[in-house]
């Protein structure tokens, strides 16, 4: 099933959250990088600046600067305003309350409007989208989803993610999703039956713990290990 981009909002993280987030140590952000989904987030003109390799796909980086900045516009409003109508369902450590959850994000967005250019000059945000990736098997060390996969359980059927995780583990070997919860804050209904399935495909999957935790219960990844990314092509 695809998902219309109206239906999944841009909204962008930072790189010190996805490296807590993916639990992301030296010697991965020092690998090959693919970002899935990444949206407005800053993690890669962040890691860009560090001189480190990310590539990010998104069916938003066909969207010019201007429009990506009106639908963010659009967006801050009622994100912001559903936090501080459910304050109970973030816990409020790494953000103080939602206007500093706001200004993180803003902030983050921003360095990516100031990156977009030049990113896409060099090949570093492109218009692809899941579950359909345009790269050769192994192509990277590390596939990376935050907020798309799982978040959308009511929007993507469960089809859509297995196809997606098989996409992402042909072109990688290490797979991270992260939340493992829906919209409404609960365990998303897929972890089972995507686990289930990936292990009777031969790839090990696994729910970690992490160090990040802003959706409340939001503090596990899915991690999948394909040692062998052609053969499941
Ligand atoms: C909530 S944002 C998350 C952005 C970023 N990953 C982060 O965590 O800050 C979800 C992103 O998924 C993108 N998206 C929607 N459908 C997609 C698809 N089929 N393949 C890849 N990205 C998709 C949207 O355009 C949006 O930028």
């Amino acid at each position: 099933m695809a998902v219309t981009l109206s239906s999944v909002v841009p909204w962008g993280r930072t790189m010190s959250e996805y490296r807590l987030m993916f639990d992301l140590s030296e010697r991965d952000l020092n690998s090959r990088i693919l970002g899935c989904g990444d949206g407005p987030a800053s993690f890669n003109s962040e890691m860009t600046a560090l001189g480190r390799r990310v590539i990010s796909i998104d069916p938003i980086y066909a969207l010019t600067r201007q429009q990506i900045e009106q639908r963010i516009a659009e967006t801050y409003e009622s994100i912001i305003s559903q936090c501080k109508a459910n304050p109970q369902n973030y816990v409020w450590s790494f953000f103080s309350d939602p206007d500093a959850l706001g200004r993180h994000r803003l902030n983050a967005m921003n360095m990516f409007l100031l990156d977009l250019e030049q990113g896409l000059a060099d090949g570093r945000y492109l218009n692809q989208e899941l579950p359909r990736l345009t790269f050769a098997d192994g192509e990277f060390d590390l596939a990376l989803c935050s907020h798309l996969l799982f978040l959308y359980t009511e929007q993507l059927s469960l089809d859509f993610h297995i196809e997606a995780i098989r996409e992402m583990c042909r072109v990688a070997r290490d797979v991270r999703i992260f939340p493992l919860l829906d919209l409404k804050v609960r365990r998303s209904a897929y972890i089972e039956p995507v686990v289930s399935r990936l292990r009777e495909e031969g790839l090990s999957a696994d729910v970690v713990k992490v160090p990040y935790e802003f959706q409340r219960g939001g503090d596990e990844m899915m991690r999948i290990m394909n040692p062998c990314p052609s053969a499941n092509s």
